[in-house]
């Protein structure tokens, strides 16, 4: 029998598709709503692939309410899994009335419909970018949050805000921020990935595209931080076991256990890696040579942040399995598998 119905926003794109999978493995059903913005049909023929089951999926625009609401009155959800936002950091310094409209409207539009519908739970895709560079590392929960560097950050702060507020506000509205360090590889199948449109900004997809021919030279953002081998530290969580940590929070929700009606928690590792450390991990795994070079520092970069993962770990009883070698050899099989080598 299934668990229940979870709506999920942004579904087509990189984290929605694998965490697809892991809640429809898990036993929930699942109803998909992305506008394809950043994302194709393809994405949902993989996950029907990977699970042999047929995923309702509405091409919808999250800021419709009319074609949302159709969604809300359609299906009886026990919970919203919200991951539908625009996400270039870069492109959000130019453009951000597109990143306030998309990613604040969306959220406001969903959780108006929640409230107007009865559907008590949420989960929205927050990011380690909430912490800018932290005081101290590891960072937890409760390390105090940055003023953002750009507006896709400031998004993510409004965003938490948002739910905090709806959640003291609106009885029987429970939410839970998932805080994602750095995202990355693969389903082992490799009939799902990331689809990074034109030139990658993140470092794995750069990596790979090299790796594969698709460009020249990895640039490596700076060697002279203050770190072992000078360049920068993040937390890379496995695509896989974050998708798993949702399913997770979804249960916790759905069962009635959690501590507070807002729960916030980090998603990672708990592990830093240097980009260097990376880029050396990924040959050696894959048997590939990533050509690189060191250029000067990106602008906006912070030099190390990586998670705590305590609170993950003992209240939500998740933890990050994969390791590095695994998820950065399904790295490499998804650019393979999308290149056609
Ligand atoms: P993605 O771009 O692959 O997926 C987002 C999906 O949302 C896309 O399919 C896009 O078409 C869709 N979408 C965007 N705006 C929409 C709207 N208004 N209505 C309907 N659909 C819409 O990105 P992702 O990497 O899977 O990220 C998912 C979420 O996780 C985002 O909220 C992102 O900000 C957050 N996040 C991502 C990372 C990361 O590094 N990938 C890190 C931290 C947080
Ligand atoms: C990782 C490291 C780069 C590319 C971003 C967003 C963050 C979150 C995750 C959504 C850094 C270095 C990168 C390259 C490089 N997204 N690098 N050469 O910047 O930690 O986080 O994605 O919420 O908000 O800011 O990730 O993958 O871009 O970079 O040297 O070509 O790799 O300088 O040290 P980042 P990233």
């Amino acid at each position: 029998m299934e668990k229940g119905k979870v709506l999920v926003t942004g579904a087509a794109g990189y984290i929605g598709t694998h965490t697809a999978v892991k809640l429809i493995n898990a036993g929930f059903g699942v109803v998909v709503v992305d506008n394809l913005s950043n994302s194709e049909l393809s994405a949902i023929e993989g996950v029907r692939e990977i699970t042999g089951r047929e995923i309702p999926f509405v091409q919808a625009d999250c800021n419709d309410r009319a074609a949302l609401e159709e969604v809300f009155r359609a299906h009886e959800f026990c919970g919203v899994i919200h991951f539908a936002a625009s996400k270039a950091v870069g492109e959000s310094v130019e453009q951000p009335l597109l990143y306030y409209g998309n990613n604040l409207g969306s959220f406001v539009t969903v959780l108006e419909l929640m409230k107007e519908y009865g559907v008590p739970n949420i989960v929205f895709s927050s990011s380690a970018t909430v912490y800018g560079q932290p005081d101290v590392l590891p960072a937890t929960e409760t390390t105090p949050r940055k003023p953002a560097t750009s507006p896709y950050g400031n998004t993510k702060q409004i965003c938490e805000d948002i739910l905090r507020d709806s959640v003291a506000a609106y009885e029987g509205l429970n939410g839970i921020a998932l805080r994602y360090f750095n995202p990355i590889g693969a389903h082992p199948s490799a009939l799902i990935g990331e689809l990074p449109k034109g030139v990658p900004n993140n470092l794995v997809p750069f990596i790979t595209q090299t790796a594969a021919g698709v460009r020249e030279c990895l640039s490596i953002f700076g060697d002279d931080y203050n770190t072992g081998d000078g360049t920068a530290l993040r937390d890379y969580i496995d695509v896989v076991d974050l998708a798993k940590a949702h399913v997770v929070a979804v249960e916790r929700m759905v069962g009635g256990d959690m501590k507070e009606q807002y729960e916030i928690f980090n998603i990672g590792t708990g592990r830093p890696v240097s980009v260097l450390e990376l880029v050396r991990t990924f040959e050696k795994v894959n048997g590939v040579a990533v050509p690189y070079k060191i250029v000067g520092r990106r602008a906006g970069d912070v030099e190390a942040v990586w998670a705590d993962t305590t609170l993950a770990n003992t209240e939500l009883g998740w933890k990050a399995e994969r390791s590095l070698d695994e998820t950065l050899r399904s790295a490499w099989k998804w650019e393979k598998h999308l290149r056609g080598l």
